[in-house]
């Protein structure tokens, strides 16, 4: 790549650095966390807090929430081409070291309240109640063990994903998530997404 890239060059000479030092991952001498700006951020953002359309925050991801992701990406059980790229050429070691370093990045901070509708919250939280998500994910929604954290995660990634799961195109790795969103109408899954995204320190 020459010197003085535009700012999408410099993405695609991201992505390529990134490609190419995943490959021999388990022999890079690198700290995880030189690794994770080198190779990470350039999509998932500064300090795992995503600015990326469809990308999600990763920074306070459950370690074993994050690890059982990346496992489903590289055995090609969950699909993205980015990711399982990514995935792709990382070690077992590699898959443990990534998602201890995710577990401990400090997570979103919630918005502000200003400009917040409050009928989209309430009828968000409605839903969310309504569905037991809590029950899984944590009152504040921080997730635990094997269970995403969904509070302030991006709104567009939320919102693509639940679709996902409810059409059975994304399969967890137990089907919980399929079976939960039942019967939720379309605007229902904006509702909730809304309402995640601004949780939980935004209450309706
Ligand atoms: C080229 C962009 C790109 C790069 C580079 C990238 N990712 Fe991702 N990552 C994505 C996208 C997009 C998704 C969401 C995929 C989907 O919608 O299923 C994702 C999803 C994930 C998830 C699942 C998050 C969740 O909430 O379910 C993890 C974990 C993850 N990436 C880790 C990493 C790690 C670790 C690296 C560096 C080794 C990395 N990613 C590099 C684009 C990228
Ligand atoms: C029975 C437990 C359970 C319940 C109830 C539950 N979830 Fe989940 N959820 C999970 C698990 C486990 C995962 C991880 C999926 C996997 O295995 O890949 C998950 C993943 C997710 C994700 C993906 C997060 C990401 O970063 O990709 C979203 C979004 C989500 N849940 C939203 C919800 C919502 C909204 C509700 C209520 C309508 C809900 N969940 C109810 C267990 C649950």
């Amino acid at each position: 790549m020459p010197r003085g890239t535009t700012g999408l060059g410099q993405r695609a000479a991201h992505l390529w650095a990134a490609l190419w030092l995943c490959v021999p991952c388990g022999v890079s001498s690198q700290s995880v966390a030189e690794r994770f700006q080198a190779t990470c951020q350039s999509c998932h953002g500064e300090g795992g807090v995503s600015a990326m359309a469809l990308t999600p925050s990763l920074a306070g991801q459950p370690s074993f929430y994050a690890v059982t992701q990346l496992f489903l990406f590289r055995e090609g059980r969950r699909s993205n081409a980015a990711m399982s790229a990514m995935a792709k050429g990382m070690s077992d070691s590699d898959l443990r070291a990534f998602s201890d370093h995710i577990g401990k990045l400090p997570p979103p901070a919630a918005p502000t309240l200003d400009g917040l509708l409050a009928q989209r919250m309430r009828r968000g939280a409605t839903l969310v109640q309504e569905h037991r998500c809590a029950s899984c994910h944590g009152d504040d929604f921080s997730g635990g063990k094997q269970v995403a954290r969904l509070a302030n995660q991006r709104e567009d990634y939320l919102l693509q994903t639940l679709t996902e799961f409810q059409s059975g195109k994304r399969l967890g790795y137990t089907t919980a998530m399929n079976e939960t969103l039942v019967g939720i109408s379309a605007e229902g899954l904006q509702d909730i997404a809304y309402y995640l995204s601004n949780a939980p320190r935004a209450k309706p």
